[in-house]
C-alpha cells in the first residue's frame, strides 16, 4: 500500500527510546519525566467515589463545571487573575491535548511559529501537521537565557504564535518578570497568539515565583495558558490537563476540541475539583521537589559531572565534559548499557542537533532511586 507520510522526519519520541533501553539493560530509568512514587491516597480515593457516586458518562465538552470554578479559584488566589468557568477554561487530555488543539485551531499553512530550543518535543510535529513552519530560537547551556534582540529578528508578518515554556523542559530553567515584559513589548501591537506551556508552574525552586502569562495583562490578552494534573499530582498516567483563554480565543478553540475528543475523563475531574479545594496540595510541590533537587545535587557533588542547580520542573541538567566528548546521544546509550542509568541527551532538542555535552535527569524519583543514581554517577 502507497501512502505519503505527513510526518516524514519523525520517527520514534527519544524518550521511547531511552526508555526501552533502560528496561531491556535493567538501568535506573531517570530518562523519561515522570515520578516513580504514588499520587496521595486521598485522591485515589476520591476517583473511586466519584464513579461510585456515578460520574461515570460524558463530562460537559468544556469539563466538569466544579473543576472550572475550581481552576477560576486558583488563578484568583495565585495570580489575582480572573478566567470565567463557562467560557475561558476547558479540560484536556493532558496538556498534550490542549497544545495540539490550540495549534490546529490556529496555525495555517506557511504560517510560522517561533519556539525556544531546547524545546519539548510535541510542539514541532503538530505545526508540521497544520503546515506550519517552526521557527526557533536557540537557547545555550549552561544558563539557556533568552537573547530577546535576536527573538524579535525572527518576528515578522508571518509569525502567527509564539511557544513559550516556563519552568523550562528540558533544561529547568525559569523565565523572570523581565523576561515577560520584554516578551510582552514585543508582541505588543500584533495579532500573534501566545501559548505559554505552565505545566511545571508548582514546580519552581529558590523563592522564585512563577511568571504566568496571565500577569501581565497584554499577553493574557492573547494567550492560552496551558496545565498538567498529571505534573502535579503524581499521576501522568492519568492524562488531565487544562487550558485557559479569554472567551474568543477560547470559542475557537472549542470548535476544535468538540470534535477531537469532546471531553475527557469525567471521574477524575470530578476527584480533581474536591482535591483542589485544599490549595496546599499543589502549593506544598515545590518544597517536595527542590529538597529532592537538593538531595541529588548533594550526592553528586563531588561527581566529574558539572551542573548549575535547575530553577524549576523537575530535570537537572549534568554536564560530562569533563568524563569525555562523546556525543551525548552515544553517551546517553552507553550509560544505559554499561552503568546502568538512563537519562535524555539534549541534543535532540536543539536546532541542529547542538550538542553541548549535557544530558538531561529527572529527580522526581524516591529518595531511594535517587541515593542508587547518585553512586552510579559518583563511579564515573
Ligand atoms: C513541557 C511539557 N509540556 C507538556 C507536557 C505534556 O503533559 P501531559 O502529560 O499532561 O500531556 C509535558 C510532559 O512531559 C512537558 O514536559
Amino acid at each position: 500500500m502507497q501512502y505519503q507520510s505527513k510526518l516524514p522526519n519523525v520517527g520514534t519520541t527519544i524518550f521511547t527510546v531511552m526508555g526501552n533501553l533502560a528496561q531491556n539493560h535493567k538501568a535506573l530509568n531517570l530518562s523519561q519525566g515522570f515520578p516513580n512514587f504514588k499520587s496521595d491516597q486521598k485522591l485515589i480515593d476520591l476517583v473511586t467515589n466519584a464513579m461510585n457516586s456515578g460520574y461515570n458518562q460524558y463530562a460537559p465538552m468544556a469539563g466538569n463545571l466544579e473543576l472550572r470554578v475550581a481552576i477560576t479559584n486558583k488563578f484568583e488566589k495565585l495570580y489575582n487573575s480572573s478566567y470565567h468557568p463557562d467560557s475561558e477554561i476547558t479540560m484536556t487530555a493532558g496538556a498534550t491535548q490542549a497544545i495540539f488543539t490550540i495549534i490546529s485551531t490556529f496555525i495555517k499553512p506557511e504560517d510560522e511559529v517561533l519556539i525556544f530550543r531546547p524545546a519539548y518535543d510535541c510542539y514541532e510535529p503538530a505545526i508540521e501537521l497544520n503546515g506550519g513552519k517552526t521557527i526557533s530560537v536557540q537557547l545555550e547551556a549552561p544558563h539557556y537565557a533568552v537573547d530577546w534582540a535576536a527573538v524579535s529578528k525572527k518576528i515578522n508578518s508571518k509569525t502567527k504564535m509564539v511557544i513559550i515554556n516556563t519552568p523550562q523542559n528540558p533544561s529547568g530553567t525559569v523565565f523572570s518578570k523581565a523576561d515577560m515584559l520584554q516578551l510582552q513589548d514585543l508582541l505588543k501591537g500584533t495579532d500573534i497568539i501566545l501559548l505559554s506551556d505552565e505545566v511545571y508552574e508548582h514546580i519552581i525552586f529558590d523563592d522564585k515565583k512563577h511568571q504566568s502569562a496571565c500577569l501581565f495583562p497584554d499577553l493574557k490578552s492573547r494567550s492560552f495558558v496551558v496545565a498538567s494534573f498529571g505534573k502535579t499530582f503524581h499521576n501522568t498516567g492519568w492524562k488531565l490537563g487544562y487550558c485557559c483563554a479569554p472567551k474568543a480565543l477560547m470559542a475557537e478553540f472549542q470548535k476544535v476540541h468538540q470534535f477531537n475528543v469532546f471531553c475527557v475523563n469525567h471521574p477524575m475531574q470530578k476527584a480533581l475539583a474536591d482535591y483542589l479545594q485544599e490549595p496546599e496540595h499543589y502549593l506544598k510541590l515545590s518544597a517536595f521537589y527542590q529538597r529532592k533537587r537538593d538531595l541529588f545535587l548533594s550526592l553528586i557533588k563531588d561527581s566529574r559531572f558539572k551542573f548549575t542547580p535547575a530553577q524549576g520542573a523537575y530535570f537537572q541538567i549534568l554536564d560530562y565534559s569533563n568524563i569525555n566528548m562523546e556525543n551525548d546521544l552515544d553517551f546517553a546509550k552507553r550509560l544505559t548499557i554499561d552503568h546502568k542509568i538512563a537519562a535524555i541527551p539534549l541534543s535532540v532538542f536543539n536546532a541542529d542537533n547542538l550538542d553541548h555535552k549535557v544530558l538531561r535527569f529527572c529527580f522526581a524519583k524516591t529518595d531511594d532511586t535517587l541515593k542508587k543514581a547518585a553512586d552510579i554517577l559518583n563511579s564515573i
